[in-house]
């Protein structure tokens, strides 16, 4: 079964505490923490301090999005503060084989996000490396989007990799998840779905219905 990781991007940060805590029981997987710090992306949302305050509350594997540019030197600073998965974009960093080995050195999962624009061949030697590949089906920097269709045949080209390297990464999809199009994105060999705005602009007592509807 697929699994989900809500984006708490879309969530009413003054009730982020009701928040996870609802998601965590009503079957979500992972936590999504989307990082942007108004450089690589144009807005601006959460330092290391938000995944250390999530990390008390959940033990559900949170899984950090950074959209920042630099990424090296604040990498030290998420894998303290509690993370289970970091990826990055390995564009906003030329030193991602080191950025790799610092999360895994520090026994962290180590994952790249693919903006809509990099094409997989450019990240091809990077592949063996990593245990998490998240395709951005909308272009990072905001909740809400529309789903890039377009993006679909990375998700089918990485599993097809995986299957021929036997290369053991779990492929996320991030961005414009709903219900219709979940089931494409599963069908064409994703692991992990983030979903933010579908979900959490629902009422409270449909989550647990919605998680399971995605899966
Ligand atoms: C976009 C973020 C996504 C986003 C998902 O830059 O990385 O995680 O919050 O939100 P929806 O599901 O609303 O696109
Ligand atoms: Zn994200």
């Amino acid at each position: 079964m697929i699994k989900i990781s809500p984006s708490i991007l879309s969530a009413d940060i003054l009730k982020l505490e009701e928040e996870i805590k609802l998601l965590d029981e009503n079957g979500a997987d992972y936590i999504h923490i989307d990082i942007m710090d108004g450089h690589y992306v144009p807005n601006i949302t959460f330092g290391p301090n938000i995944v250390k305050s999530i990390r008390k509350i959940t033990n559900k594997t949170l899984d950090v999005h950074l959209m920042i540019q630099p990424v090296k030197p604040y990498i030290e600073e998420f894998i303290k503060a509690g993370s289970d998965i970091i990826s990055f974009h390995p564009e906003a960093d030329n030193n991602s084989e080191e950025i790799i080995n610092i999360i895994n050195e520090a026994n962290i999962k180590a994952g790249i996000a693919i903006h809509p624009k990099v094409e997989i061949t450019a990240i091809e030697n990077l592949l063996h490396k990593v245990q998490q590949i998240i395709i951005m089906t909308v272009i990072p920097g905001f909740g809400g989007q529309q789903f890039m269709q377009s993006q679909v045949k990375k998700i089918k080209y990485l599993d097809k990799i995986r299957k021929n390297h036997n290369y053991n990464y779990e492929i996320g999809v991030d961005g414009g998840v709903n219900i219709e199009n979940a089931k494409i994105c599963k069908n064409s060999g994703a692991d992990v779905l983030a979903v933010g705005s579908y979900l959490l602009s629902k009422s409270h007592n449909e989550y647990s219905k919605i998680i399971n509807s995605l899966k």
